[in-house]
């Protein structure tokens, strides 16, 4: 990590909590939240608050859709001097912004989490459409001198698509696509929670899995990355040791994206829900001033230095209710991290 303090190096960005498609896996079914676009002076503000620190990557991503927000264009202008990654669905992409993109974005994520079949069942859209897409902006690329734009796909596991992998790879490959991510799903409602493929036992099934898939992307010369499929003690939040924090639409500034919306999660089938947690809104004072907060600090350090319970390896997890929030947890912090799944890269993000 590059040292604790002022140091903040990626901002997530969220531009809007709406979304044109209603996916099943998606975080978004555990919701009840009012849905909106981030205003645009607070895009405005939070632009000028940059100014002044050493960000170098913008991620228009979060919850929701970011091409579905009316600011997607004027964001990607806004903001064309920094590193941005587009995490998308790929579904609404008009001429304009095919050409914004390959000028303006250097990573584009876009999600696919099967082909045909599968990919419709998940996300009620034909795969086709986002595949045309996905060329066009290739195509558009080319006739720029300077663009830098490197394509990555995102795919989402559960039992029921794990299948599709291998055919995710291949067309991972036949785009030109530089990365394939494969998260676990992080199950927000009763259908998914036994869909998941990790456990806190040892998995040889999952490990034979992905050791053919290693060698699979590699002589397609695609860059694979996996999460984990066995619950470890080890910790590594993903966002704290990259120096991250995110905007939500709403203009507070959260720690994660886990802690960025009020969820519904399933923990190996344990039901939690997780309460919005805050640091302050950006309209009322400064990023610089938020990030150095005493609050924000001591949250950091103790996240860093891994000072908070482990539930997963706790005797008493069967006969404790505090982990039904992230409230607080045994060593009276809060809000708790205790059986966090992205910081035991079970859950992965761009
Ligand atoms: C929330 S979406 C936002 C960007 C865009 N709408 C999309 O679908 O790519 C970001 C990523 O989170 C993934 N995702 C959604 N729900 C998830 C869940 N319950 N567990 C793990 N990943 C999830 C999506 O598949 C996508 O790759
Ligand atoms: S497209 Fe993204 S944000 Fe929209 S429902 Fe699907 S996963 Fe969720
Ligand atoms: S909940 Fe997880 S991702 Fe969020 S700050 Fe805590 S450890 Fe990091
Ligand atoms: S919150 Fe409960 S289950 Fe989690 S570590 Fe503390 S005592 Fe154990």
């Amino acid at each position: 990590m590059e040292g604790m303090g002022l140091s903040i190096k990626k901002l997530y960005l969220e531009l809007t909590n709406k979304c044109n498609l209603n996916c099943r896996i998606c975080y978004r079914q555990s919701w009840s939240e009012v849905l909106m676009d981030m205003e645009e002076d607070v895009l405005t503000k939070i632009y000028e608050d940059i100014q002044t620190i050493d960000i170098s990557e913008i991620v228009f991503g979060g919850i929701g859709e970011p091409t579905y927000s009316k600011n997607i264009k004027k964001a990607l202008r806004l903001f064309e001097q920094y590193d941005i990654t587009l995490t998308t669905n790929g579904t609404i992409i008009d001429n304009e912004l095919k050409e914004l993109i390959a000028k303006n974005v250097k990573t584009l994520v876009v999600s696919i989490d099967g082909l045909n079949k599968a990919y419709e069942e998940i996300r009620g859209y034909d795969l086709n459409k986002v595949l045309r897409n996905i060329n066009d902006i290739i195509e558009a690329k080319k006739n720029l001198i300077n663009s830098n734009l490197s394509l990555v796909i995102e795919f989402v596991a559960t039992k029921n698509n794990i299948d599709e992998i291998f055919n995710v790879a291949d067309l991972s490959a036949s785009l030109g696509a530089q990365q394939l991510i494969v998260s676990n799903i992080i199950p927000q409602t009763e259908e998914y929670k036994d869909s998941i493929l990790y456990h806190e036992d040892y998995d040889n099934k999952m490990k034979e899995l992905f050791n053919k898939l290693r060698i699979y992307s590699f002589k397609k010369g695609i860059d694979l990355i996996l999460p984990k499929y066995k619950i470890t003690t080890e910790r590594y939040c993903p966002f704290i040791e990259s120096n991250s924090i995110v905007l939500g639409v709403d203009g507070n500034i959260y720690p994660c994206y886990r802690f960025s919306h009020e969820l519904n999660e399933y923990i190996l089938g344990r039901h939690k829900k997780i309460y919005k947690y805050s640091f302050g809104n950006i309209k009322n004072t400064s990023l610089l001033d938020l990030v150095n907060s005493k609050q924000y600090q001591s949250f950091k350090n103790t996240i860093y230095s891994n000072r908070y319970p482990s539930c997963f390896d706790c005797d008493f997890l069967d006969g404790c209710n505090i982990p039904e929030t992230n409230d607080y947890d045994c060593y009276l912090l809060s809000p708790s991290c205790s059986d966090c799944l992205w910081s035991r890269r079970i859950a992965i993000c761009p």
